[in-house]
Formats: structure tokens, C-alpha cells, sequence
């Protein structure tokens, strides 16, 4: 069990997910958000703060012997709303890791979107190289490589958890492969977080597909077996979703619609 688990991003969709589904991992939980955390419950915590103030952040995450960072930018957007969330700001957390007493393991919340261009016909493992669809998949292929280097220098430990699309249920084609459910995501984390020894690594955040794209088995030392598969749904999916045309880039690339975004301006 840990001590004191942070959470960033808390007030987020995942967030307020993890925010009940996370608390057996943890004596205490620490939330942190820019705003709308509401009260805190039995075992909790509250600390505002933002990304990009990197003295806010040592305060928050000092005395944490765990991280769970879902904060930041979570679609497309500008380069400038980018950098600071996703760039700034996660710089800023693993400087506050580095010079804390308590050196946290990390699980940071990258994305599919770190590989979207490859098409969805392509099997990946979690060697194949990068292929971002954004500016948004750009900084979580940063992301990922700043967890490495503060583990090959400081030793600092990291799971990178690519996630597919984390919702309560599948709701199109694409999440038919991209699917990852909430009870999966929290069993994810806590293997993370049980395992001795995590090093640094990237695991691709699915349930058990049927019609998945990504190959976990340079992870299967942490012991994550994904109980669901969106196959479940996919008669759901038939009855109520449009089948998109196979030339787009919705049903061409595993990335989707991001892989047709245009480079955006504030
Ligand atoms: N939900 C998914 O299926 C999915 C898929 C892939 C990756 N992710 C990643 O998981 C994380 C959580 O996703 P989500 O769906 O909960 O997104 P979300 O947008 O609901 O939550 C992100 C949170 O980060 C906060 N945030 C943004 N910029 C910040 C800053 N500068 N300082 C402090 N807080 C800031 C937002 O206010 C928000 O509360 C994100 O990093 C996202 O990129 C999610």
C-alpha cells in the first residue's frame, strides 16, 4: 500500500474516476487541480495548483510516494496551449520528483496518440518507434522521453501508459480496438504500483480487444490481466453508430480523426 498517492489532473474525467477508484492503493490520496475539487473526503487531500508553476508543483508533490499524472492537455490544441501543459508543466513535475524527499513512482498518462499514423491493419509492440499524429501526440512522445532520461540518470521510475480511449464503454468503430474500461485502467495501476522493480516502460492502455492493435507481452512481468474486451458491444455499436468510410482517416489510422486535424492557432 502506498502512503500518499498524488493524482494530477483530479478534477479531469479520468480523474474523478481514479479519485474512487484509486483510494484502496493508498492511506491517503492527494488531489491537485487548477480548480473544482469540491470537499475532501475521508483520506483526502486538496492542493490547487497549476502545471506550469513549478514552485506550486514541489510543494504538491513532496512527501508522495506514488503519482498518478493524468493532468494536462488532453486534446489537439495550439502549440502555446500545449507547451505549457505538456511540456512546461511535466518538466516542472519530474524536476519536483527529482529534488523531493520521497522520489515517487510515476505513471504518466500518454497516449495512443504517440503512434497514430500507423495504420490499423499494423500489430505494434511497445518497441515499435513513434509516429505522432499532433502536436498533442508530439508532447506525449516528450513525455516519454523525459521519463526515460530521469530514470537513466536519477533512476526515477516511470510506467508510460499509452491509453487507448477510456470511457465507460466503446462507442464507435475505432474504440472497438481502442477500448480500455475503467475497471482495467485501475487494475493497471495497481500492478504498477505493486510490482518490486517497474524500471521505465511504455504499456499500451487496453482491455482485452478482440480487435486490438497493440502487443503488451514486454510487459507481462507486471502481471495486468484487462478482464473486458469491447467485442461485447460491437453488436451495440453496429445498431447505433454510422460505419465510417473506409478512406478515412477515422477507420484508416489507428490515431483516427486526430491524423486529420490541421495544425492549430490560437
Ligand atoms: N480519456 C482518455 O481516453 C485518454 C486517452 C489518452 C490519453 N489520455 C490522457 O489522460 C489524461 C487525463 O485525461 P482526461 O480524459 O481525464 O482529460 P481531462 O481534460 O478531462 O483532464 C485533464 C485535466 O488536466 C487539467 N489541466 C490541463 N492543463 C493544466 C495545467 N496547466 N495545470 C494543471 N492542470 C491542468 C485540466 O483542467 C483537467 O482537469 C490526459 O493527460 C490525457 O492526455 C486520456
Amino acid at each position: 500500500m502506498l502512503e500518499k498517492l498524488l493524482i494530477t489532473g483530479a478534477s479531469g474525467g479520468l480523474g474523478q474516476i481514479c479519485r474512487q477508484s484509486l483510494k484502496p492503493l493508498a492511506r491517503t490520496m492527494r488531489l491537485t487541480a487548477r480548480s473544482g475539487l469540491g470537499e475532501a473526503g475521508e483520506g483526502e487531500e486538496i492542493v490547487y495548483g497549476s502545471l506550469d508553476d513549478a514552485a506550486a508543483l514541489a510543494e504538491i508533490v513532496e512527501g508522495c510516494d506514488g503519482i498518478v499524472h493524468l493532468g494536462g492537455q488532453a486534446t489537439e490544441a495550439s502549440w502555446e496551449t500545449i507547451r505549457a501543459a505538456n511540456i512546461d508543466g511535466i518538466v516542472n513535475l519530474y524536476e519536483a520528483v527529482r529534488l523531493s524527499t520521497t522520489k515517487p513512482r510515476i505513471i504518466f498518462a500518454s497516449s495512443n496518440h504517440t503512434i497514430g499514423f500507423y495504420p490499423q491493419n499494423q500489430r505494434l509492440d511497445t518497441r515499435s518507434p513513434v509516429r505522432p499524429d499532433g502536436y498533442y501526440g508530439v508532447s506525449k512522445v516528450f513525455g516519454e522521453a523525459l521519463a526515460s532520461m530521469y530514470y537513466d540518470k536519477f533512476g526515477i521510475e516511470t510506467a508510460s501508459v499509452r491509453i487507448g480511449s477510456c470511457t465507460a464503454e466503446p462507442e464507435n468503430y475505432r474504440m472497438l480496438s481502442t477500448w480500455l474500461s475503467h475497471r482495467d485502467f485501475a487494475q493497471l495501476i495497481a500492478r504498477i504500483f505493486a510490482v518490486p522493480v517497474l524500471g521505465c516502460q511504455v504499456i499500451y492502455g487496453a482491455s482485452a480487444n478482440s480487435a486490438g492493435w497493440w502487443d503488451n507481452s514486454a510487459v507481462s512481468f507486471l502481471g495486468w490481466q484487462p478482464q473486458d474486451n469491447a467485442e461485447a458491444y460491437r453488436a451495440k455499436i453496429e445498431q447505433s453508430v454510422p460505419r465510417p468510410d473506409p478512406d478515412a482517416p477515422v477507420a484508416k489510422y489507428q490515431g483516427g480523426v486526430f491524423c486529420a486535424d490541421p495544425i492549430f492557432k490560437e
